[in-house]
């Protein structure tokens, strides 16, 4: 894919050579013989129910739990033979809980590794800054905060900030959004899949939830009892060829639906918004936006992330662009997926919504139309490739045009907004 062949790779490949786990006192081993190859730079998600061997195949990884059988390497180099706290020590682990000190602020917890690598302070205090920064949290605010006085979310994107600290080419995750609410797991999710982005890490992530591996994964894998390899694939070829009837079991009826989950919003021609900066002059900013045909503008904070969304006739009303933090805004990344987007849109009654680079900078806009069109295309898709598999196909290739979706697509942010 043209975006992966851009994206810097700092992370490396990780490759599990007949790996048998056998816990003493078990009669079936909890890892029967698993093979596997992981690319450098990509995030995989581990997916299967409970008890099929997810958790003790990710902490073989970091020797947390020795492998009975077999062997690890990781870029390439066997590490199974290494010394465990030194291999820890290059690669990153989130757990569920964060796991972070209760008593140490979080400047402390993210450098923790680094203090035991014996870095200087100034670097120490330098990479925590850039890291909590990173994972979206205010270093002035956050840094001497302690754990228990932030929220679930907030903890979690810390424990993501510590174990990136040694900036390891490896990152284990174990359901590391399991416990949080499902608007805060959307956002966690879209901060790593950024930070991905940014960093280029291998991720290794555990979910037993099959919409988050497919939206988080590249490929994802499906494991049963036993550490057993169901299917090793891009979601998209999960949904559309599942490998076996235990796959299709688990992915579900939903399949074609979870399209929505596998489409992003950067795959999709959302629109160019003009962006305005508190204080200029309103008219400056008008004359800007019918210009471009626009009847409503994006007013941006110094850091280009956006704070309301008004039209013209809104901005006429005032000489200047006033401030106005319009908190109902919704915000979407370029990296959340369009079943996002559309609950995005939904939860704040809009017919559209902004997107935003891994920073949070506005980049554009997004429609309902455009989302509901792009699924119309999606499963017409799926409907076609599917007459094809039951029917002969046209004798001259073509194929039947597809109905158009026509969307009244009223501008955004106009009258809906009061
Ligand atoms: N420390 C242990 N000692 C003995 N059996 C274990 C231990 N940890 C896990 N198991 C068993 O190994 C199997 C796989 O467990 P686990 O890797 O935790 O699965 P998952 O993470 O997919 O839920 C289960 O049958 C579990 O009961
Ligand atoms: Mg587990």
């Amino acid at each position: 894919m043209t975006d992966t062949a851009i994206r810097k790779v700092t992370g490396a490949s990780i490759n599990l050579d007949s790996v048998v786990k056998h816990y003493r006192g078990q009669d079936k081993p909890a890892v029967e013989r698993l093979d596997l190859e992981i690319e450098a730079g990509t995030i995989v998600a581990f997916v299967g129910p409970s008890g099929c061997g997810k958790t003790t195949t990710l902490k073989m990884i970091n020797r947390l739990i020795e492998p009975t059988e077999g062997r690890i390497f990781i870029g390439g180099r066997d590490v199974t033979r290494e010394d465990p706290d030194k291999l820890r020590q290059s690669i990153g682990y989130v757990i569920q809980s964060g796991g972070l000190f209760p008593h140490w602020s979080v400047a402390k917890n993210v450098g923790a590794i680094p203090r035991v690598l014996g870095w200087d302070k100034k670097r120490i205090a330098e990479r925590t800054e850039y890291l909590l920064d990173l994972v979206g949290l205010d270093p002035g605010t956050f840094a001497d905060r302690l754990p228990k006085d932030m929220s679930g979310g907030q903890q979690q994107r810390v424990g993501v900030a510590r174990a990136l600290a040694a900036d390891p080419p490896v990152l284990l995750m174990d359901e590391p959004f399991g416990a949080v609410d499902p608007i805060t797991r959307v956002r966690l999710q879209d901060s790593l899949i950024a930070i991905q982005h940014e960093l280029g890490k291998t991720i290794v992530i555990v979910t037993h939830d099959f919409e988050e591996a497919t939206k988080l994964g590249d490929k994802v894998l499906i494991l049963s009892e036993g550490g057993h390899v169901e299917q090793y694939a891009r979601p998209e070829e999960i949904l559309t060829d599942p490998a076996t009837p235990f796959v299709e079991e688990f992915v579900g009826s939903g399949a074609k639906l979870a399209y929505l989950t596998v489409s992003r919003v950067r795959d999709v021609d959302y629109a160019t918004v003009i962006t305005a900066r508190v204080g200029e002059p309103a008219q400056a900013v008008m004359d800007r936006a019918m210009a471009a045909g626009h009847t409503w503008v994006v007013v941006v904070d110094e850091h280009g992330r956006p704070r309301s969304w008004p039209s013209l006739a809104e901005l006429a009303t005032k000489p200047e662009v006033s401030d106005f933090l319009d908190r109902r805004l919704p915000v979407v990344a370029r990296s959340s997926t369009l079943n996002d987007a559309l609950d995005a849109m939904l939860a704040a009654s809009q017919g559209a919504a902004l997107v935003t680079d891994g920073r949070g900078a506005v980049v554009g806009s997004l429609s309902i139309g455009t989302v509901t069109e792009t699924i119309q295309a999606k499963l017409a898709d799926v409907r076609s490739a599917e007459a094809d598999l039951s029917y002969e196909t046209y004798v001259d290739g073509t194929d039947p045009a597809p109905t158009p979706v026509v969307a009244a697509e009223g501008e955004p942010g106009s009258d809906e907004q009061s």
